[in-house]
């Protein structure tokens, strides 16, 4: 199956919020990938539910990725859910019952997603593999884009591709930190299910679209 590309709109520019939403959706791509960041969990503090709720209408056939780096994203599932969110990813360092969490998640009609910081080992996911829809690899600590890529933190890919196997399970797999055109091929051929990448779309010095197709280039169709 071809992998997905989520563009990641930390990366966008912010006074043009939602016309940066709506050209990376116009290149094809169906997911944006939505940081939320507390200033606790991370050292930076980026927007909430408000702004979800108000990208909603300017994309509307879009699949919001809410990647929540916030202290016990419990508290928040339902103020994202109705924003629009269609899947809500947390970060197993910052909830105290993670299946919880995820039932939670599931029951409000989203994906759940479980995020692994690069220190995280994928073998503390055994017990919740029938609570989870997606696996979000961090490959750079989270709190800020642009960061240099942790080869090390990239070897749970295949490592997680083997525990699917094995467990017979079906979540995807999604890689978040310096996914460019250089680690792109090695994550899909690892078995990376979705890309998570800001810089290299946002960023490209010839537009969203230019970024998109670049990374296009280097993938499997
Ligand atoms: C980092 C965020 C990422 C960020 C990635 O904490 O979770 O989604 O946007 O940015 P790049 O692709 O620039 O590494
Ligand atoms: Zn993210």
């Amino acid at each position: 199956m071809a992998v997905l590309l989520a563009p990641s709109l930390l990366a966008a520019d912010h006074a043009r919020f939602g016309e940066q939403a709506q050209a990376a959706v116009a290149t094809g791509e169906t997911w944006l990938h939505i940081d939320v960041m507390d200033g606790q969990f991370v050292p930076n503090l980026t927007f909430g539910a408000q702004v979800v709720r108000a990208l909603r209408p300017v994309c509307p056939t879009a699949f919001f990725d809410v990647h929540l780096m916030v202290v016990e994203p419990e508290r928040y599932i339902e103020a994202f859910v109705e924003a629009g969110a269609h899947a809500i990813t947390v970060h197993i360092e910052a909830t105290a019952h993670l299946q919880r969490t995820l039932a939670a998640i599931r029951e409000a009609g989203c994906l759940a997603g479980v995020a692994l910081n690069p220190a995280t080992p994928p073998e503390t996911l055994r017990y919740v593999l029938g609570d989870l829809d997606m696996v979000l690899v961090m490959t750079v600590n989270p709190g800020f884009g642009g960061q240099a890529f942790l080869p090390t933190a990239a070897r749970k890919v295949p490592e997680l591709a083997q525990l699917r196997v094995e467990a017979g399970a079906g979540f995807k797999i999604s890689v978040d930190g310096s996914v460019n055109v250089k680690t792109a091929p090695g994550l899909a051929h690892d078995g990376a299910d979705v890309l998570v990448a800001g810089s290299a779309i946002f960023n490209h010095p010839l537009g969203v679209a230019a970024g998109v197709a670049a990374l296009r280039e280097v993938l499997p169709v």
